[in-house]
C-alpha cells in the first residue's frame, strides 16, 4: 500500500534544477541573490541570464535587447483575434489572462520553430514569446479602452526599454523613470521561482515532448488561478473591497472589524502566505517600498491605500502569524501607477515567460516522463454484472 504523498505534494522534492533556488533565507537567480539583482539589474539582463544562462556582457546585452525589439510586434493573425476578443472581453465571457493564453496558443501556430524542441530553436521561441506578450497585454488594453492600437507595425518604441514599452502599448503615453524602474523591477521579482504550481505544469507539459508554447499556454492557465498569480489582482480587488466597506478613512476599528469577520467568515486573504516561505516573502518589501514612494508622489488616496495595505498586513501577522507574498504590494503599486487592474496577472505572465521558458528547456535538455502514482481509495473490486 503507498502512501500518499502530502496533499499539494508540499515539501516534496519533485525533481532538480540549475535556474532557481527558493529558500527560506533567500531567493536566487542562478546563483544571484533577488535583493542584488532588484538593485543592480534590468529586466533584460535577467531575462538573459535565465534564457542563456550566464548575465550578459554589454555586447551580449545589446544583441539581446534588438532581437527583442525586432521580435515585438504581433502577426496580423494574432491582432486580428484581439480585435475579436473585444466583445468576448466586454462581455465579461473572456479575460485578459485568457486573451492572453489564446494569443499565445496562435503564436505557435504561426511559430516556424513550433514543432522544434532543440535547444536552439526553444531559445529562438523563447525570445519571440518574451518579446510579444508585452505587446498581446498592450494592443488588448487599448482594444478595451476602445482605442486604436499603438505602433502595431513595429510593437512599441524601439527607443524604449521592455518595461517602458509595454507601459507606452497599453497607454499610448510614455512612462516616466519612476514608473519604469518600479515595473522593471517587478518584471525581475516575478520572473522565476523553481517548481511553483505554473512552472511545474509546463514541465509536466515538456516532459511529454510537447513544444514550448502548448507548455506556456498550459502554464499561463495555471498562473491565472487566484491561488497563484492572480491573486495580484484578486488582493487589490479585496482592498477595494474594504475600502468601499469602511469609506475613505482608514478608521482603525473598522479596518479591524471587517478583518475580523473575514476571519469567522474563514477567507482566504488574497496577497498573503505561501507555500514555501513562512517567514515571508522575499520579493514583499522590495515591491512595497518602491510601490510606496510612487504612491507618495501621486498623494493622500494612493498613500492611505498603502496604510491601509499596512494595518491588514499588521493584523494578518500579528493575529495568524501570515506573511504578505509578493502579489500583495503588487496589486497596491500598480493600482497606484494606473495599470488597470485585470492586467496585473498578464504583467505577470510577460515576467514569468521567463522562467517558464528556461524550465522547458532545461527539462528537453534532460528529459523524463513526469508520472507520479496515486494512492487508490476508491470502491473495492466487484463485478459488472454480479
Ligand atoms: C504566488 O509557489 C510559488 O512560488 C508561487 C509564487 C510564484 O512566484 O510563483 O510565489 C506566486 O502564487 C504567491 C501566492 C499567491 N496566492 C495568494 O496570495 C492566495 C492566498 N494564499 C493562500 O491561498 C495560501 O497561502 C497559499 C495557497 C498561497 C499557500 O497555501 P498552502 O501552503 O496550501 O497553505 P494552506 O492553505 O494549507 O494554509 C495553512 C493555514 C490554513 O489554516 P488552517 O485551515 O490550517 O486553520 O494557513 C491559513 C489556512 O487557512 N492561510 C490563510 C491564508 N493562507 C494560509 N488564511 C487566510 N488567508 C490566507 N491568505
Amino acid at each position: 500500500m503507498t502512501t500518499a504523498a502530502t496533499k499539494g505534494l508540499e515539501g516534496i522534492i519533485a525533481g532538480d534544477t540549475q535556474i532557481c533556488s527558493v529558500e527560506q533565507g533567500a531567493l536566487i537567480y542562478r546563483g544571484y541573490e533577488i535583493h542584488d539583482l532588484a538593485d543592480h539589474a534590468t529586466f533584460e539582463e535577467v531575462a538573459h541570464l535565465l534564457l542563456v544562462g550566464h548575465k550578459p556582457d554589454a555586447k551580449e546585452l545589446r544583441f539581446f535587447k534588438d532581437e527583442l525589439i525586432a521580435n515585438r510586434a504581433l502577426p496580423t493573425q494574432v491582432i486580428d483575434y484581439l480585435h475579436g476578443a473585444g466583445p468576448m472581453l466586454k462581455e465579461g465571457t473572456a479575460v485578459p489572462m485568457d486573451v492572453l493564453r489564446t494569443g499565445v496558443s496562435i503564436l505557435g501556430n504561426l511559430d516556424k520553430d513550433s514543432q522544434d524542441n532543440s535547444p536552439g530553436a526553444n531559445l529562438r521561441k523563447a525570445k519571440r514569446l518574451t518579446a510579444k506578450i508585452p505587446t498581446i497585454i498592450g494592443h488588448m488594453q487599448t482594444i478595451i479602452d476602445g482605442k486604436g492600437l499603438i505602433a502595431p507595425n513595429t510593437g512599441g518604441d524601439a527607443n524604449l526599454c521592455h518595461a517602458a514599452n509595454l507601459l507606452y502599448l497599453m497607454t499610448g503615453a510614455k512612462p516616466n523613470a519612476e514608473y519604469t524602474k518600479v515595473l522593471d523591477v517587478s518584471l525581475i521579482l516575478y520572473a522565476e521561482h523553481d517548481y511553483n504550481a505554473s512552472t511545474f505544469a509546463s514541465r509536466v507539459i515538456s516532459a511529454t515532448l510537447s513544444d514550448m508554447h502548448g507548455a506556456v499556454t498550459g502554464a499561463i492557465a495555471a498562473l491565472k488561478g487566484p491561488l497563484h498569480g492572480g491573486a495580484n489582482e484578486a488582493a487589490m480587488d479585496m482592498l477595494s473591497e474594504i475600502r468601499r466597506d469602511i469609506g475613505p478613512v482608514n478608521d482603525r476599528a473598522k479596518i479591524e472589524a471587517w478583518m475580523h469577520k473575514a476571519f469567522a467568515d474563514k477567507r482566504k486573504l488574497m496577497g498573503f502566505g505561501h507555500r514555501v516561505y513562512k517567514n515571508g516573502d522575499h520579493r514583499a518589501p522590495i515591491l512595497h517600498g518602491l510601490g510606496r514612494r510612487v504612491a507618495e508622489q501621486r498623494g493622500p488616496e494612493f498613500v492611505g491605500l498603502f496604510e491601509l495595505g499596512e494595518r491588514v498586513q499588521q493584523i494578518m501577522n500579528d493575529e495568524k502569524n501570515i506573511k504578505p507574498n509578493v502579489d500583495f504590494p503588487c496589486g497596491m503599486a500598480y493600482f497606484t501607477m494606473g495599470i488597470p487592474v485585470p492586467q496585473y496577472t498578464p504583467i505577470f505572465v510577460a515576467s514569468r515567460i521567463t522562467g517558464w521558458a528556461a524550465h522547458i528547456m532545461e527539462q528537453h535538455a534532460n528529459n523524463r516522463l513526469i508520472r507520479p502514482i496515486a494512492s487508490y481509495t476508491g470502491p473495492a473490486l466487484r463485478e459488472w454484472n454480479g
